[in-house]
C-alpha cells in the first residue's frame, strides 16, 4: 500500500513539457478537428494523464462542450515507470514535429537507442544521416553517468525498458486499455490493441491459475489425479487396457461435437475389456453423438434419467423436457456380471453451487456402484466441479480426471479432497 503511494507520487503528472499552441492556431487545430477529427491520436499513461496531445485534448474539451462530437477518435495508452520515462515518451513522441533543442534531440535519440532501434531507424525517424546520430550518441554517452562501458571499450548510453503501448480506438476502448495496461508486466517492441492486450492478460491470469492448480494436485496422489488441460493431451498418459469406468458429461453444444469422436476413440484404447463408458449426452445432437461413439464402442442401452426440477422448454423443437439420455456403451465382450438395474432413474433434484453444468452426486454414485467395484478405476475427462470424483472416492473407486478450465480444476480439487478425507474418516 505504502509502494504504490510512493509510485503514484512518482508518477504525478508533469506540465506539459511544450509551450501552448498561439490562440490563432489553436483555432485552427479546433476548426480541423471539428471538420475531420482526431488525425494525430493523444498518448496517455496508464493513469490516464496526457503524454503527448495537451493541445487536441484541450480543443476535443471545448468542442465538446460546444456540442461537437469528435470524428477518429484514438488514444495511445502507455505504461510507464517513472516521471523520466514519461518525459522521454513526450519528447520521442514529438521528435518529427516539433522544433527542438540539440539537447533534447539528444536525450530523444539516446533514449531511442536504448531501446534497441538500429541507428538508421532512428536517423530515418528523424530526417538526418545516421551518421549524425551515432557521432551525437557517442559524444553523449561519454558524459552520461547511465552509460555503460561495452567488450569494444566505447561508451553506450543503457539499455532501457521499452513503456508498453496499447491502442485505443474509441472513449470506450481507451477505459479498457487503462484498465487492462495495469495488470500486464510484459515488455512489447509494438504497440498492441486492447482486444490483444486483453488476451495476454486472460492467459497470464490463465497461466498462474495453472501453476497453482499443479501445485495442488499433488495433494491426493495415490487415490485421485485430477489433472488441468484438453482431456487429448493431459490423459495422453493412461496405460491401454487400464480403467474400469469412464462416467463422463461433456460439453453438449454444436460446437462440440468433434469431442465424442476423440472421447470414443481414446476410451476404446484405455478401457479395459468388458469395461464402460457412461455419458450424459443431451438431446439436441443425439444423432452424432451416437454415430460417434458406435464407431469406437458397442452401444448397451440408453438410461433416464427423470429431472426431479423445472421442465425445459426446448424452443427449436416445441418440447418440454423432462429427462435427460445416460448413453451407455461399453469395450467388447459385454461385462454381464454388471448387476440388474432399471433404465429409469429419478435424480434428487438439480445441484448446481459449484458449477453451471454440475450433475448430482448422487446420480453418480448409482453408475459408478452399477458400472464399477470397489477398488476399479474411474476416468472422467471433463470433471467440471468434479462430481464423478468426489463420487468415486467416497465408493473406494481410484480416479482420474481432467478439465480444460483452471477455475473448474481447483473447485474440483478441493471437493475430490474433501470427499477422500471424509471417506476416510467413516472407514476409520
Ligand atoms: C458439462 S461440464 C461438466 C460438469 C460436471 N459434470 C459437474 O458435475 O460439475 C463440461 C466440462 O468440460 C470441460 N471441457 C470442455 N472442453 C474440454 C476439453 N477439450 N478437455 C477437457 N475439458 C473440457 C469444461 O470446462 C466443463 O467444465
Amino acid at each position: 500500500m505504502q509502494n504504490s503511494e510512493h509510485n503514484k507520487q512518482d508518477m504525478k503528472p508533469e506540465e506539459n513539457p511544450f509551450p501552448d499552441l498561439p490562440a490563432e492556431t489553436f483555432e485552427a487545430l479546433k476548426s480541423s478537428m471539428k471538420e475531420i477529427g482526431l488525425l494525430v491520436p493523444i498518448v496517455k499513461d496508464q493513469h490516464g494523464h496526457i503524454i503527448d496531445g495537451h493541445q487536441r485534448e484541450r480543443a476535443k474539451a471545448e468542442l465538446e462542450t460546444e456540442g461537437h462530437s469528435i470524428k477518429n477518435y484514438q488514444v495511445i495508452v502507455a505504461k510507464v515507470e517513472s516521471g523520466e520515462q514519461r518525459s522521454l515518451l513526450a519528447y520521442d513522441i514529438n521528435l518529427l514535429r516539433r522544433h527542438l533543442t540539440k539537447e533534447q534531440r539528444n536525450k530523444i535519440w539516446a533514449a531511442m537507442r536504448a531501446r534497441g532501434m538500429p541507428f538508421e531507424q532512428i536517423a530515418a525517424a528523424s530526417g538526418v544521416a545516421g551518421s549524425t546520430v551515432q557521432r551525437a550518441l557517442r559524444a553523449n554517452a561519454k558524459t552520461d553517468p547511465e552509460a555503460v562501458t561495452g567488450k569494444d571499450g566505447k561508451r553506450y548510453p543503457p539499455r532501457k525498458r521499452p513503456a508498453l503501448v496499447v491502442v485505443a480506438t474509441s472513449a470506450k476502448e481507451d477505459e479498457r486499455a487503462r484498465e487492462v495496461i495495469e495488470k500486464l508486466d510484459c515488455e512489447r517492441d509494438h504497440p498492441i490493441t486492447v482486444k490483444r492486450a486483453e488476451r495476454i492478460a486472460r492467459d497470464n491470469a490463465s497461466q498462474r491459475r495453472r501453476e497453482e492448480v499443479g501445485e495442488m494436485c499433488t495433494a491426493l496422489a495415490g487415490r485421485a489425479d485430477i489433472r488441468c488441460g484438453d482431456f487429448q493431451g493431459v490423459l495422453a498418459d493412461i496405460d491401454d487396457a487400464s480403467v474400469d469406468l469412464v462416467l463422463t458429461d461433456p460439453p453438449y453444444g454444436a460446437k462440440a461435437l468433434w469431442i465424442w469422436d476423440s472421447l470414443g476413440a481414446r476410451a476404446a484404447e484405455f478401457l479395459k475389456p468388458g469395461g464402460f463408458l457412461v455419458t450424459y449426452s443431451g438431446q439436441f445432437h443425439l444423432d452424432n453423438v451416437m454415430k460417434s461413439l458406435c464407431a469406437h464402442l458397442e452401444y448397451v442401452w440408453t438410461i433416464a434419467v427423470v429431472g426431479q426440477g423445472p421442465k425445459t422448454s426446448v424452443q427449436r423443437r416445441k418440447v418440454f423436457s423432462r429427462w435427460k439420455p445416460v448413453l451407455v456403451f461399453c469395450k467388447a465382450p459385454f461385462n454381464d456380471s454388471v448387476p440388474w438395474h432399471e433404465d429409469l432413474y429419478r435424480g434428487s433434484g438439480p445441484e448446481k453451487n459449484l458449477h453451471e453444468w454440475q450433475q448430482a452426486e448422487e446420480e453418480a454414485a448409482h453408475f459408478i456402484r452399477i458400472f464399477s467395484n470397489p477398488g476399479d478405476t474411474v476416468v472422467d475427462p471433463f470433471v467440471g466441479s468434479g462430481t464423478t470424483g468426489a463420487a468415486a472416492v467416497r465408493l473406494g473407486r481410484r480416479f482420474i480426471g481432467c478439465d480444460i478450465d483452471p477455475a473448474a480444476v481447483k473447485i474440483a480439487i478441493k471437493r475430490i479432497e474433501k470427499a477422500d478425507e471424509e471417506n476416510e474418516k467413516s472407514v476409520a
